[in-house]
């Protein structure tokens, strides 16, 4: 049985007190935390970069799941490693040469994740699978939380799952974009196992019990014997 992660994204948390906010996701047990990085180009949203990740580094021992929404993210690889990610995902559409990148972030000593838009087909990430600890598929056109899960996506979390029982490649799944109590089951019965959630759980009166639901859901839900 492949694990199930719940990772929240900080967009959705106090940004005065991002350091208290991780900290609280940490004694919530979240699996890890999700940071998203956008530039103002690739999304028409700006966020933070590197040193404010490495401001709340030393608040946690979670692996720290960074999500560039940026052009040309080859440039930055080592900024972000140095900054304390563990995991990098970079846009398929991002400008970037795909295979290059993917060798820079395992070089850094990153694990790496290459995630596509709603409207990008999943054959797109097919010949990169055997390099990659995940696929990220956006269920919300990237740029702001708080969106609505976009049905549509579910038919390419199935056909990446399907391809990686077939290839025999023990992949995490990654879907961001809607997950709530209601999305996080669908996605994972379509073959996801790591879910990033910003609103439903920085908005939830007790966010480790809601973090704690949508884990129990997506365990149940789960069904692909990988
Ligand atoms: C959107 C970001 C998401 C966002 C998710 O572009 O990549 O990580 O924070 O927020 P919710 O869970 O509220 O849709
Ligand atoms: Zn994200």
């Amino acid at each position: 049985m492949k694990p199930i992660k719940i990772s929240p994204s900080v967009l959705s948390s106090d940004f005065s007190r991002l350091g208290e906010e991780t900290k609280m996701m940490d004694s919530c047990k979240a699996d890890m935390l999700h940071l998203d990085v956008m530039d103002g180009n690739f999304v028409p949203n700006i966020t933070f970069g590197a040193p404010v990740i490495k401001s709340i580094r030393n608040c946690t021992a979670m692996p720290f799941d960074v999500h560039l929404m940026i052009n040309k993210p080859l440039r930055y690889i080592e900024n972000f490693r140095d900054a304390g990610a563990d995991i990098i995902t970079f846009h398929v559409e991002s400008g970037s040469p795909v295979a290059q990148t993917i060798e820079r972030i395992r070089a850094s000593g990153c694990a790496a994740s290459l995630s596509v838009r709603p409207k990008t087909d999943i054959e797109e990430v097919f010949p990169y699978l055997d390099k990659l600890a995940m696929v990220l598929i956006m269920t919300v056109e990237p740029g702001f939380g708080g969106q609505s899960f976009i049905t549509d996506t579910l038919g390419k979390i199935s056909s990446l799952r399907a391809e990686c029982l077939r290839r025999g490649l023990n992949l995490d799944i990654q879907v961001d974009g809607g997950i709530n109590e209601q999305t996080i089951v669908d996605a994972a019965k379509a073959g996801a196992n790591v879910f990033v959630a910003g609103s439903a759980v920085f908005n939830a009166k007790q966010p480790s019990q809601a973090i704690n639901n949508l884990r129990r859901l997506a365990k149940d839900a789960f069904k692909w014997s990988v």
